[in-house]
């Protein structure tokens, strides 16, 4: 059986979901307790090791850095039994560290699977993004119509004002120009603090999560997270990478990437099926965050597969041991 064929394998992403949540479990006693470092290390520890259960053979092609940096998860590590397909893994142990140590909403564990080769190796800069929710033609709003023109597009194609339009933006000095300009509109924004692959799948549920565009500049790993929760979900998602200096092109170069100005599609960050997995950690509009009875925790993970379009909910709940 090809690698591709196995990959489509259902109880792989029941173990995909496995993986989400035990990275959540494990970052449940740092909510809220300000260290951000620690809550991030016990998500990752507990990801690893449930993802080297899994009958993979698996790459880390986003993840927690550079092999020099990061001595888990990082860039190029194997990780599965290497019994089975082939694929690549991108993943966020702890989407939104900060988040989890105020205890502030939508941090969530997040990771995707596709077969190898499939997952753009994206390096670790910021990435110019732009995102709407399915059922627009392609070409609605583009990356490059100004922040203005994306707004009127969209209000054009969903037949209402621009006043009826809701911006999710990551509150950030460098946004202020952007801020200003979605303002000048009359739509609405909606500020997030950190978590910007939340931010981006509002948008694929824009009549549950009251979001109907995101726009900004982010982690460029998060968005091709980001890109394979819309290629499930449904949706339109561009990236552009955003370089600083020349250490960040050599990162870029390293992994691959030549062209300095192409805009990404959400289909040439993933450009195969994916399977998708996120877990709440603490409450947001998308899952409910990690809840703590006596004697017992209660998550919820979406887990949804590209190639049947199917997104289930689903609520876990184990005993504290
Ligand atoms: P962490 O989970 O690593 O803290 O990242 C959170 C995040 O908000 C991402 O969602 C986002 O892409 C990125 O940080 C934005 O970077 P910056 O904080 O530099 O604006």
């Amino acid at each position: 059986m090809s690698d591709k064929l196995q990959f489509q394998d259902r109880l792989l992403s029941l173990g995909l979901a496995r993986v989400s949540e035990a990275a959540a479990l494990a970052s449940a006693r740092f909510i809220g307790r300000g260290d951000e470092k620690a809550a991030d290390q016990a998500a990752v520890n507990a990801m690893r090791d449930q993802l080297n259960l899994l009958d993979i053979k698996g790459v880390v092609v986003i993840g927690e850095g550079e092999r020099d940096e990061a001595p888990m998860l990082y860039i190029g590590e194997e990780v599965g039994s290497g019994n089975g397909p082939a694929v690549d893994i991108a993943l966020d142990p702890l989407e939104g560290t900060t988040l989890t140590a105020k205890d502030m909403p939508n941090a969530l564990t997040v990771i995707a699977m596709a077969p190898r080769g499939t997952l753009l190796h994206a390096p670790d800069v910021y990435m110019d993004k732009l995102a709407i929710g399915p059922g627009h033609k392609p070409g609605t709003v583009t990356l490059a119509m100004s922040p203005s023109e994306r707004v009127s597009a969209l209000a054009a194609a969903k037949g209402c004002s621009t006043e009826h339009i809701t911006v999710c933006i990551l509150d950030r000095p460098r946004h202020e120009d952007l801020i200003a300009e979605v303002r000048s509109t009359g739509a609405a924004i909606r500020l997030i603090t950190d978590g910007d692959v939340a931010g981006v799948m509002h948008c694929a549920e824009p009549d549950i999560t009251g979001i109907d565009m995101y726009m900004g500049s982010g982690g460029a790993p998060e968005g091709v997270l980001a890109a394979a929760a819309l290629k499930c979900m449904g949706g339109q998602f561009f990236g552009k990478l955003l370089f600083r200096n020349e250490d960040e092109k050599a990162r870029a170069r390293k992994a691959g990437i030549t062209n300095f100005d192409r805009v990404y599609t959400r289909d040439d960050l993933v450009k195969s099926d994916v399977i998708f997995a996120a877990t709440g950690v603490t409450n947001g509009s998308l899952l409910a965050g990690i809840k703590r009875d006596p004697g017992w925790v209660t998550l919820e993970t979406i887990l949804m597969r590209s190639k049947t379009g199917s997104v289930r909910r689903m609520t876990y709940k184990t005993p504290v041991r």
